[in-house]
């Protein structure tokens, strides 16, 4: 039998998958999650579904390779295909935050408090973390992980209400302890400096009032990483 390696990023979510868990994995492409999940004997059931055909073909090899096939593969749009019932753990991870906002927008039922949502955005996770705020979902864990020399934010989410800070927007709900956290708010920090001194070199209102934007970031971001030394420095 071959051994199933999950990489960094997949392997923190595979350990907040509360043991005995129904998970579906939406977006799934190669389903390495919900296999290794059924493989090691972790989950109850497992749903894997995917928009297109490609990657699902792809997810049902990965089944039938490491012997794991009563996973329930799915072509759908986001979590048009699956009952509330059938999961209690909802995993979507590998897609832009707006993509995966909008896939919770599709289902509010992820938001009635029986659905634990495990989210890891690759790109935009501010717009992820302001719709979670503004729909009925409090982030309640989480984390920073290395893979493959890119830094990802994983989250968990499920029904409540928080409101988040600006600096928390960017820099993260619920990293303050976390060890990577002052890295990654550098990261932005300098991402936000550059492009606030493209605005100004390029001139004119209209980037004078997009730069003016990004340092109100800026200014949030900093104050993060205050915080963020302050918890962490003695
Ligand atoms: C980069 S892969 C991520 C695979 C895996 N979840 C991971 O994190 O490694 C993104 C997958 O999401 C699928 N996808 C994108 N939008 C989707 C949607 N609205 N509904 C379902 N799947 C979607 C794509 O077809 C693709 O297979």
């Amino acid at each position: 039998m071959w051994h199933l390696e999950l990489s960094p990023r997949l392997r923190l979510l595979a350990n907040w998958v509360r043991s005995g868990a129904r998970i579906a994995d939406v977006g799934t492409d190669h389903a390495y999650l919900p296999v290794w999940l059924v493989y090691n004997g972790r989950v109850a059931s497992a749903i894997a579904s995917d928009l297109r055909e490609g990657p699902l073909e792809r997810a049902r090899e990965t089944g039938r390779v490491y012997g794991a096939e009563e996973v329930d593969f799915r072509l759908c749009n986001g979590l048009s295909g699956i009952r509330p019932e059938e999961a209690d753990t909802i995993i979507i991870a590998g897609m832009g935050g707006e993509n995966i906002a909008a896939i919770l927008a599709g289902a509010s039922w992820t938001a009635d408090g029986a659905h634990t949502l495990l989210l890891q955005p690759q790109t935009k996770a501010e717009d992820l973390r302001l719709f979670l705020s503004e729909h009925g979902y409090q982030i309640t864990r989480e984390a920073l992980v290395w893979d493959r020399g890119i830094l990802y934010p994983c989250m968990e989410a499920m029904a409540g209400r928080e409101t988040l800070s600006l600096g928390q927007l960017y820099g993260g709900a619920k990293l303050l302890h976390d060890p990577l956290g002052e890295q990654y708010i550098i990261a932005k920090i300098i991402r936000f400096q550059s492009a606030v001194a493209g605005l100004n070199q390029a001139g004119g209102p209209k980037n004078q009032e997009k730069a003016d934007a990004l340092r109100e970031i800026l200014t949030a971001l900093l104050s993060m990483r205050e915080e963020w030394r302050h918890a962490n420095c003695s």
